[in-house]
């Protein structure tokens, strides 16, 4: 789990990103209870700055309705005011990959491209967002379509690379695979990469290949916080119904 302060003008980070592992079977109480304490790391600065959230789940109105890889009790969950009730204020509470879109939307690769952009986010699991025409389309899961009977997250995520010891040029040809599947399904005019893989790009990037520009999120790994913060700005630009 990690946190920053952003600024919302430039959409950049104004200190160090802090960082927790999160904890074991990421049950409710243990995550706000790291979630407190990274608030609590970032000092002074924080206090009464709005707090956006973004989370590995999908997010309706404020519940959590699904649970991939963290504990099963986020099913049919009210994480947002779980956690407001536990941080005592209020919260912009969103999908972890809908808050990378958002960022990149607003201050990055996206900004003012035409037709759908897709965003994945290769970690834990694939994150995806849609973005369309300036506006994010929420809760699309991606790393959900199913491949050989199970999540395609489970063959393609940055995890099933070290779950499954495979080489960057094999993890790659999974990688293939799922966007050549995505690009069939949805004929995006871009592809982002997001996620802790985005650090090395070198390793994977130069063997894939799709119809679409495929590019790195110019915010890396930071989208996710970048995005969750913006949310403070307004709830209502950018967002069809999440
Ligand atoms: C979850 C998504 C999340 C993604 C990336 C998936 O397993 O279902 O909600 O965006 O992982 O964290």
């Amino acid at each position: 789990m990690k946190a920053g302060i952003v600024d919302l003008d430039t959409g950049e980070l104004v200190t160090d990103r802090v960082r927790i592992p999160t904890p074991e079977g990421a049950h409710p109480q243990d995550v706000l209870d790291t979630a407190r304490e990274l608030i609590g790391m970032l000092g002074d600065q924080a206090d009464g700055l709005p707090l956006g959230v973004c989370f590995p789940a999908i997010v309706k109105h404020g519940r959590t309705l699904s649970a991939a890889n963290i504990s099963d009790d986020w099913i049919d969950f009210a994480a947002e005011e779980f956690f407001e009730k536990g941080l005592g204020r209020d919260i912009h509470f969103v999908n972890d990959a809908d808050a990378a879109g958002l960022a990149e939307l607003r201050y990055g690769a996206a900004k003012g491209q035409k037709g759908l952009t897709i965003l994945t986010t290769l970690g834990t699991g694939i994150g995806s967002a849609f973005l369309y025409e300036g506006r994010l389309v929420p809760n699309t899961e991606l790393g959900h379509l199913r491949w050989k009977g199970e999540s395609i997250e489970r063959f393609a995520s940055a995890s099933a690379r070290e779950r499954l010891d495979l080489k960057w040029k094999e993890w790659a040809q999974h990688l293939q695979a799922f966007y050549e599947h995505v690009e069939f399904l949805f004929s995006p005019d871009l592809f982002l990469v997001g996620g802790g893989v985005s650090k090395n790009p070198e390793k994977f990037m130069p063997y894939l290949s799709t119809r679409a520009e495929m590019r790195i999120c110019e915010h890396r790994n930071n989208a996710g916080i970048i995005g969750a913060a913006s949310l403070a700005r307004s709830d209502e630009e950018h967002l069809a119904g999440a």
